[in-house]
């Protein structure tokens, strides 16, 4: 029996997720999987979506909400109930979302509601810090979903303790697979390295988006004043994210990034190209985090906690919060040493979305 799944995504990190497994479900026999995708418009800036879709070859969506801005009641609710008419229309026999943004939230409120069975990728990271947006919406989700996809076996363990350990599964992290997948392609098609001059030179390469970070002008004076510093010794690339641009300019804090480099959102090969050849990454992003350990690139980053913690265990990851002193010694110590190969691969081996597939399509 054919399986007609609907996927919903909306931000630039699902774009990436969802690209890994649909280009899986392409690969099933005869097309075992009908995939109808739609796209909240969470992200709506060509460089934050259309970008992507074209990079990544995703599908065209079936569905565009056009849905964005406004507080996270007001652009979560709205998705639930233009998420839910879709539903209605599509009657789906099960919805997968990814992640843990308003999109991810909305999908798999509206799919529960109608007792559509739900699957999360990138089920069971956990923060613990609940003044997150991000933690509210994966807390939620992983509640409804019958299937959940953990991307590692410490996020299987914190379903479990909550309670959590059917239709568990650990088949390893989809961003993984993308990784693998795009590094080659980005390295032969990106120019980016060419552009800002820096092929063949040591730099830092900088991205800064949460809520946390951005939302408080303490902060983000100390990431500023930081990467400022930074600046100073190394060459600094920071890809800006259209909500700390907007923010810097709030706080009026524009003027104090003299030195460095400040770039729009980059389209995905970019980035990757980019990641790969820094010397060390300074980021407040989880996806960028790992990216970075995937590449073997030393990682500081901007926030006290951190969902992948096995980055942090196995030496290659830094958690510097705000702070401009604990921001800049950690990116000095971590750009005079030359990070050791690891072994371990808590990530699994870059076959998730494969076996994702595989189990949906079992299930039929
Ligand atoms: C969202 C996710 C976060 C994820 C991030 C990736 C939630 C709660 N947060 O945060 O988990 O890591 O995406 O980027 O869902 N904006 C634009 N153009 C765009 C997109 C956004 O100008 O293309 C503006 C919005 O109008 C808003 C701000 O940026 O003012 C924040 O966007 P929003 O989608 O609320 O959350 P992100 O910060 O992107």
């Amino acid at each position: 029996m054919r399986l007609k799944l609907v996927t919903v995504v909306g931000a630039r990190p699902q774009f990436i997720k969802a690209a890994a497994v649909s280009r899986a479900i392409r690969g099933t026999p005869a097309a075992a999987i009908d995939e109808v995708l739609v796209h909240t418009g969470q992200h709506y800036d060509a460089n934050m979506s259309e970008v992507f879709f074209a990079e990544l070859d995703i599908p065209a969506p079936k569905y565009d909400l056009k849905i964005a801005g406004g507080t996270h009641g007001a652009m979560t609710g709205r998705m639930l109930e233009t998420i839910e008419a879709v539903l209605l229309d599509e009657a789906p026999d099960r919805v997968l979302v990814y992640g843990d943004t308003n999109s991810t939230l909305a999908g798999a409120l509206a799919a529960a509601k109608q007792h559509i069975p739900v699957a999360h990728v990138e089920a069971g990271l956990r923060s613990f810090n609940r003044r997150m947006p991000e933690e509210i919406n994966r807390l939620i989700a992983d509640q409804l979903s019958s299937l959940l996809f953990c991307p590692t076996e410490t996020a299987v363990l914190n379903l479990a303790a909550e309670g959590i350990t059917s239709g568990v599964h650990n088949y390893g992290d989809v961003m993984l697979d993308a990784a693998m997948h795009y590094r080659e392609r980005a390295a032969r098609a990106s120019r980016v390295l060419d552009d800002l001059g820096l092929r063949g030179k040591p730099f830092i390469l900088a991205t800064c988006h949460r809520a946390e970070n951005t939302d408080d002008a303490e902060a983000l004076a100390g990431i500023v004043r930081a990467l400022t510093d930074i600046a100073r010794t190394w060459p600094v690339v920071l890809t800006l994210h259209p909500r700390t641009r907007k923010l810097i300019d709030q706080h009026g804090l524009g003027g104090g990034l003299a030195g460095v480099t400040v770039v729009a959102p980059l389209p995905f090969l970019d980035m990757v190209a980019l990641e790969q050849a820094a010397r060390v990454i300074v980021t407040d992003s989880g996806g960028v985090q790992k990216e970075a350990f995937f590449y073997g690139v030393p990682c500081v980053t901007m926030r006290n906690e951190t969902e992948w913690v096995e980055t942090v265990a196995l030496g290659r990851n830094v958690l510097a919060g705000a702070s401009t002193a604990a921001i800049v010694d950690a990116v000095e110590r971590a750009a005079s040493e030359l990070p050791a190969p690891i072994e371990a691969r808590p990530y699994g081996d870059g076959d998730a979305a494969t076996r994702i597939v595989q189990r949906l399509a079992d299930l039929g």
